[in-house]
């Protein structure tokens, strides 16, 4: 589907994304790319990672491909480091690593929900920390300019309660605070711009596959007026508004773009 927006909007940005090399991470980096963004994206699968930097690259995309893992500080410092040292800056950060499955709480340890705390939460207060060097006002390769802007890719999950998500659910609200929070507190001393967007069910996903089979789907239509699968392109269109100067005085927020299911409710 053609973009809506102008070809040039992110041109001469400089984009990490963890989580770039798949899902809904790599089409927020195809777009960004598409868009004038140079884009780095960091995942813990090699393969994963040379697939998509050269299908970015078949683009015509500035692309590059870090291998990390967000639970690792020093990994979040290395591939941090290593995309300024490529490109000469960073622009935006978008954390869209995540990790999930379902489980009822009573099967789930501690170890279980832990790592995806890590995964979700920590990793994402991590990476905006090794980050935020970079992104701040005057930061090494800014000069003058603004500040950068930070997308956390969050989830609907929590605004209610989900079967079988305790976990998810518990990091993707911790998300939202990490959003809230930095929003405040480095939108006023560095001129950083935090945001996230909430996905509703993207189809062709992991996350669907794995967290919503055909049969729940279908029963899922009958309860929920509004179920509708989105695109990846629907979350990277958001992405893109979001990151550009479009989006400028856009700070603190989570936009859910869901169709409006989280809202949903069945007639009678
Ligand atoms: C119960 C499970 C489990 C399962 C893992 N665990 N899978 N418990 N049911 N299906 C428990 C393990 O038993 C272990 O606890 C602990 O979790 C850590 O598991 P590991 O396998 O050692 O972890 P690791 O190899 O690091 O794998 C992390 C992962 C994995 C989260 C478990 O699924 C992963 O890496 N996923 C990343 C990719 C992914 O899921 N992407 C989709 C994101 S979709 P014990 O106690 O045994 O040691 C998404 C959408 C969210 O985020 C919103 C949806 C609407």
């Amino acid at each position: 589907m053609e973009s809506a927006f102008k070809e040039d909007i992110l041109k001469g940005k400089v984009a990490l994304l963890t989580g770039g090399g798949s899902g809904i991470g790599f089409e927020i980096s195809k777009q960004f790319g598409k868009h004038g963004a140079s884009v780095a994206i960091m995942g813990r699968r090699k393969q994963v990672l040379d697939s998509a930097v050269s299908t970015l690259r078949s683009f015509s995309i500035p692309a590059v491909g870090f291998e990390g893992d967000v639970r690792k500080q020093e990994d979040a410092r290395r591939v941090v480091e290593s995309t300024v040292k490529h490109f000469g800056k960073l622009d935006i950060l978008v954390n869209a690593a995540a990790g999930n499955f379902l489980v009822a709480s009573e099967d789930l340890s501690t170890n279980g929900f832990r790592t995806v705390m890590d995964i979700d939460s920590v990793g994402t207060f991590t990476m905006c920390h090794e980050a935020l060097e970079y992104l701040k006002q005057g930061g090494p390769g800014r000069g003058s300019s603004s500040g950068g802007t930070i997308l956390n890719i969050s989830a609907t999950l929590h605004y209610t309660a989900a079967w079988y998500q305790i976990h998810v659910s518990a990091a993707k609200a911790a998300v939202d605070a990490i959003t809230r929070n930095l929003a405040l507190e480095w939108g006023t001393d560095y001129d950083i711009r935090v945001n996230g967007i909430a996905p509703g069910p993207i189809g062709d996903t992991a996350g669907m596959s794995k967290l919503a089979p055909e049969e729940i789907n279908s029963k899922a239509k009958d309860h929920m007026p509004l179920y509708k699968l989105g695109e990846k392109w629907d979350i990277a269109m958001a992405a893109v508004y979001l990151v550009s100067d479009a989006g400028k005085y856009i700070n603190g927020t989570t936009v859910p773009v869901d169709g409006g299911l989280w809202l949903s409710r069945p007639r009678h």
